[in-house]
């Protein structure tokens, strides 16, 4: 695919700046995706051409894979706005050269006065439009605050590593087909939820090949290069978001903001058949549920099965039900709600949810109300293997289709609209479907449970796969299946993140697949007793495989969006 340089007069600086660099250069007027390379040195594969690219860039400066992810997000805060972000938060899990396993969380957290009940009714009813969109529907950005903390990691000037993005933002790039459709399907709902003209809005339509200039998103991270973390939480910045909050009737107060802090917590690691996973423990549900559903198809023979055949999608269809079912009771912010871990994870506990499994015949969940599985692509995962052996696997996110829609007057970012991951009542479905209970309700400074599972595979403590996905609650399932795809059935990294998923998340009780799913398999499941029902794509993985003979670093994009890898 390639979008067209339509007239290069205002990228001049852009090239310049990047001209004094070797190796790769951005042209953002002209640019390709790249889906499958294979590259000796260093590997970046993201949702966006040029967001890779920046990240190559830098580690073509010197700068080693943490550098790479900070600069790789913040250029998808500018090239991808509907998930990249400065305005929402993120998970990032990174196996460093040293040996040593690192996740940082900057997920955002609900405003000090946000309440339990704040999205119902007098009547008690959800009014679930109030978790979703405008200024009520926003957390607290972390994405800031978590890129500072990752750079503790990395060896470059945060000055270097946020340049790409201001060059991107203040001089433009073109935009894809994709990003033209959905800024156009967006136009009423920005026009409805903001309340000062934003760069996503113009009067004719978008269309590929347009150019998208956004100056006060370059001013803003203009203020984070000359005043760090202060240039977002406090001043300037901060004034603006509360301005906003109060012209929208927002909660957000300017102590929320200062008071925001990204975490580092304790990777969750377990062994499978001898390599070691590495993954985000909560308050991500990703790591629970994935170790979860890895320990329940350990011992069964689901490589020698084959991939998509009956019997091996029919047992992951159930171990995916029985985790979904426990994430509904049992997961919320640890700092918050006592979660029992262990006892989820413990092999005799997982092996007594699997007595009532039935080879050949459908189990079924408890019949509760919930809702369809709403289609959204707004989460971004993006990984990357460097020269010296760091790894980094890193899944941010606005939440749904450009987050709030709420884009801070001046400012010129996006608010998530993460408020809906929390479980607005019991057993009421957020935009996912998911349910949840008292662990995952709303508190003050909580963060509110996610899906988001990046994850890293080693093999001797050498990182061989970095790899993760967005898609709402289909983010664990498609990370699961990627793996086994990887370590069971033999797939290549292509095959692996391309071929068709399928998703099962205890409720609804629907086996959901993807479009193009092959037929046989569907009526095999459907002669066990499971219900199928087809849906549009599941999840955008983004995949690195180091391949230990040849020594390469082999990236995949998912075929299913503009995504491409980069390397040298
Ligand atoms: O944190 C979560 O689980 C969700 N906010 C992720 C949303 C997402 O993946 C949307 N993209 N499809």
């Amino acid at each position: 695919m390639r979008f067209l340089l339509i007239f290069g007069v205002a990228i001049g600086g852009l090239l310049s700046a990047c001209a004094q660099q070797p190796g790769y250069q951005l042209h953002p007027y002209d640019y390709t995706t790249e889906k499958n390379i294979t590259v000796p040195n260093g590997a970046v594969v993201s949702a966006h051409p040029l967001a890779s690219q920046a990240g190559v860039l830098i580690l073509q400066q010197g700068g080693n894979a943490v550098d790479a992810a900070i600069a790789t997000q913040l250029a998808l805060a500018v090239v991808y706005p509907g998930a990249g972000n400065i305005g929402g938060g993120g998970f990032l899990v990174a196996h460093l050269k040293n040996g040593k396993n690192i996740t940082i969380d900057y997920r955002e957290t609900a405003p000090a006065k946000a309440t339990r009940d704040m999205y119902l009714d007098s009547a008690g009813n959800p009014i679930t439009q109030l978790s979703l969109d405008g200024h009520l529907a926003a957390g607290v950005p972390g994405t800031i605050a978590g890129l500072f903390a990752s750079h503790k990691y990395g060896k470059l000037p945060f000055s270097k590593l946020i340049d790409p993005a201001i060059q991107l933002a203040e001089k433009g790039y073109v935009i894809t087909a994709q990003e033209a459709k959905n800024l156009n399907d967006t136009r009423n709902e920005f026009l409805k939820l903001n309340t000062a003209p934003t760069a996503f809005v113009k009067d004719i339509p978008w269309k590929a090949g347009d150019t998208l200039v956004q100056p006060e998103l370059a001013h803003t991270l203009r203020l984070v290069q000359e005043k760090g973390m202060a240039g977002f939480y406090e001043g300037e910045t901060a004034d603006k978001i509360v301005a906003e909050m109060q012209r929208g009737h927002g909660i957000m107060t300017l102590a929320d903001l200062k008071n925001y802090t990204a975490k580092e917590r304790t990777a969750l690691t377990f062994q499978y058949k001898g390599k070691t996973i590495v993954t985000m423990p909560l308050p991500s549900s990703g790591g629970i549920c994935l170790q979860q559903m890895m320990m329940m198809v350990e011992n069964y023979p689901i490589g020698k099965w084959g991939f998509q055949s009956p019997e091996a999608m029919q047992l992951m269809v159930e171990v995916e039900r029985r985790a979904y079912a426990d994430r509904a009771e049992f997961l919320g912010d640890p700092d918050f709600v006592k979660v029992p871990v262990s006892k989820l994870l413990q092999p005799a506990y997982l092996k007594q949810r699997m007595a009532d499994y039935q080879p050949g015949k459908a189990g079924n969940s408890d019949q509760t109300k919930a809702g369809l599985i709403k289609e959204s692509e707004q989460t971004t995962h993006l990984s990357i293997m460097d020269k010296e052996g760091n790894a980094v696997a890193v899944t941010t996110t606005l939440n749904g289709h450009y987050g709030s829609r709420t884009v801070v007057g001046k400012a010129g970012f996006l608010l998530n609209n993460e408020m809906d991951d929390f479980s607005v009542k019991p057993g009421v479905p957020n935009m996912y479907g998911l349910v949840g209970t008292e662990a995952n309700a709303i508190a003050p400074g909580k963060r509110m449970l996610s899906s988001m599972t990046p994850t890293i595979v080693l093999q001797n403590n050498t990182p061989i796969y970095s790899l993760g996905t967005p898609g709402g609650s289909t983010i664990i399932t498609s990370v699961f299946q990627t793996l086994l795809n990887s370590l069971e059935f033999g797939l290549s990294p292509e095959d692996a993140v391309n071929k068709p998923k399928f998703h099962h998340q205890w409720l609804p009780d629907v086996v959901y697949v993807e479009t193009g799913f092959n037929e046989a398999s569907i009526q095999a499941l459907e002669a066990m007793g499971y219900k199928v029902v087809k849906r549009g794509p599941i999840g955008r993985t983004e995949l690195i495989r180091k391949n230990l003979s040849s020594k390469k670093l082999e990236a995949a994009a998912d075929k299913r969006g503009d995504d491409s890898a980069a390397g040298y």
